[in-house]
This record gives C-alpha cells, structure tokens and sequence, in this order.
C-alpha cells in the first residue's frame, strides 16, 4: 500500500511546519532545547527509505507504545516517494481560521453560574445515565434469577428487589469512597469492630444489598452481545457519557491526542502493559483533549485482533476528532501517530497538524 502525495501535499506540509513556529510557545521548555538540537537529518525524509507506508505499518505496530517515543522513525518515518519535511522561511499564508467560541456549553454555564463547581460533574454522567444503570442491572437480574430458577432456597437471590438510580449513585459513592479510605476486603467496611472505626459504609446499605448489587451491575443488555464486540458490555454507557462530553464544552484551539492507561491488573484479553507509565498493566484509552485537560472524546483499544482498521493510527485521530473537524483547529501529536497520509487527509478537513517531535 503506497500513498500517493501530490506536489500541493508537499506544499501543505510545509505549510504546517511553519504553524510550528507559533506554538512552540505551548511547549514544554525540555522539548525547546529538543528543537534547538533538531538538524536537517532528523527532519528530512526522502524516498528510497526502507520504512513501511502508514498503513502497513500501522497493521504490524497497532500498539501505540510510549517505549518508542524517543525513536524518530514512528510513522513520521513512513513517507510516500519524493517527500521531503523542511522547515519552511518566510509568511505563510493563513489557509484556515478558527472562530469558534470554546468552553463551557454557554446554556450549561449559565444554568451552573449559582451551582457548587462538582454539579459540572453531575451534567455529565446526569441522571438519566444513573437511571440507565438502575434499568440494565434490573434486567440483568431478571435473567440471573430466570435462568437459575432452580436456585436453592437459601440463595441469596431470593433477597433482590429492584433497584433505582439513587441507589446507583450511593453504590458508586461507596465505591469511591473505598478507593479512598483502603481496608482489607469488603467486609471489612461494615465491621463493626473498633479498629475500623466504621461509620461510613452501613449507614449507605447493608453488606448484602452492597454485594447483590455489585452482583448484579450492568451497563448493557447481555443479549445483545453481538458476538464479536469485546466492549459491548460497556460500550453503550461509554457512548452516552462521550455524548455528554461533547455537548458540554467547545474543546480549544489547539487539541492533542495521546493515550492514557487506566490501572487494571486483573484478568482481561485486552490488558496492556506499557513499561514507562506509573501504572504498566490497564485498559488503553486513546484520548482527545483540550487545553487544560478536558476529555473530548476518548476510544478504549479492545486489541488488535479483533480491531483491525480501527486502530491504524491514522483511523484513531480521524475517528476522535470527526466532529471538531472543518473547524481550523490544530492537532498536536506525536510520532506514533504523525504522517503524510493523516496531515493530508486533516488539511482535507481544514485542521493543521504538528508534531511535538518533529518541532
Ligand atoms: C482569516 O482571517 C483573516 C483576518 O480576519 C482574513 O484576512 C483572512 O482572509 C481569513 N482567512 C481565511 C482562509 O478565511
Ligand atoms: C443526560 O445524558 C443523556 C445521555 O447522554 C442525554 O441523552 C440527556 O440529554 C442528558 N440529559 C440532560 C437533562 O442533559
């Protein structure tokens, strides 16, 4: 597979490499005195070399590692036949403007405007998301207790009565509230025990309703398991707490994607192990986010096999930014992603590319 980049290509990437200029003021100071060190030989990239086209590339390599930072030749390396990356002299002319108003959704900032800072959160993942989760893990205990209609007498089951979007919350409440405060196992929480000092834990639910529900939890219907989806049992709530990012907030200008570990250590088929992060064992979660940290939009890599397509490099960025594209926004990336397919196709949709390596 070679991709075929026209001399206006050629033009637009020098033209991107001059946005460089502007933004290397949101650098970090490490990265200038990378730049200052930059010659012609790391910037250069002329046919003849042996490095796979994007897209080959990408289908050997789906795994975007940060091992690989430091190496140059990521997907950046890979360029079609007489391209040549220079930095480019002189005024540029200005091909897209960005005018969009960014920030807060301005009808969800004025209905915050007297609300506590955390009822941000809560337009989020708002109630109906709390009442989505009440409705899945009902149903899914009606076909727990269904088809286990022989249970014995004693089980537990017998006890389950449906539950409500208040009682979801309190469940994550007390979920989170264990991330905080550390205790053995479960149970330890509703001890009553004096070197415990509960009094957090029974005065939410019981430890059997806690457990039942936690039993029971689900964010999908199991029935509509596609067969080949590794994320359909979450994938639906994923999409309606995207959609709330979305339509809560105009990301920036200038956005970046990269990915993010979420720690994990159990056992999962799609677990990652990425030596240099803090946490090396999670879920990988490609991200788009705006200055200052907000989450865009995000995708979690479910593996190679089974993704194929979805996670070449170029697919990822295209697919996160769709519908900030047409915009005149500039996507700061690294060289996992970087490379004339994806510069051309973004320049396609009006949205400047820039390497944070190759500045
Ligand atoms: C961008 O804005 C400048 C200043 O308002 C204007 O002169 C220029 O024509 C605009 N360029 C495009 C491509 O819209
Ligand atoms: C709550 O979130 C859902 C799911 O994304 C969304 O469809 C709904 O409009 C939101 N409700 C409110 C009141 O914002």
């Amino acid at each position: 597979m070679t991709t075929i980049v026209s001399q206006t290509a050629t033009t637009n990437l020098l033209m991107m490499n001059h946005l460089i200029v502007p933004l290397q003021t949101l650098l970090p100071p490490p990265c200038l005195a990378q730049t200052a060190d930059t010659n012609d030989d790391e910037l250069s990239v002329t046919s003849g070399t042996n490095s796979p086209s994007p897209g080959s590339s990408a289908a050997s390599a789906p795994m975007p590692n940060t091992d690989t930072d430091d190496n140059l030749a990521g997907n950046a390396g890979a360029a079609s036949d007489n391209m040549i990356w220079s930095i480019p002299t002189g005024r540029q002319p200005v091909l897209f403007n960005f005018t969009k108003q960014t920030g807060t959704e301005p009808h969800l900032a004025e209905l915050l405007r007297e609300e506590p800072l955390e009822m941000f959160y809560f337009s989020l993942i708002n109630d109906s998301i709390f009442q989505y989760i009440a409705d899945q893990t009902n149903l899914y205990a009606t076909q727990v207790i269904t088809d286990e209609a022989d249970v014995k007498g004693t089980s537990r089951l017998h006890n389950w009565f449906p539950t409500d979007k208040n009682e979801i919350k309190n469940v994550f409440g007390l979920l989170s509230y264990m991330g905080i405060v550390k205790m053995p196992n479960i149970q330890a929480y509703w001890s009553r025990e004096a070197m415990y000092k509960n009094s957090m834990a029974s005065k939410v639910m019981t430890r059997n309703r806690f457990e039942l529900l936690l039993r029971m939890l689900h964010f999908a219907d199991n029935q509509d398991n596609p067969g080949n989806d590794r994320l359909h049992k979450i994938q639906p709530l994923i999409d309606k707490i995207v959609h709330n990012f979305k339509t809560s907030y105009e990301p920036s200008e200038t956005c970046c994607i990269d990915e993010s570990l979420i720690p994990f250590r159990g056992r999962l088929i799609m677990r990652q192990y990425i030596r240099n992060k803090r946490h090396k064992y999670g879920i990988k979660v490609f991200k788009l986010c705006s200055k200052g940290g907000y989450t865009y939009n995000l995708k979690i890599y479910a593996g190679k096999n089974l993704d194929q397509g979805h996670t070449t490099p170029t697919s990822v960025v295209m697919s996160l930014f769709e519908s900030i594209l047409d915009s005149g926004r500039t996507l700061v990336t690294n060289n996992w992603y970087t490379s004339v397919d994806l510069a051309k196709r973004l320049m396609d949709r009006q949205t400047y590319v820039f390497d944070r390596h190759i500045a």
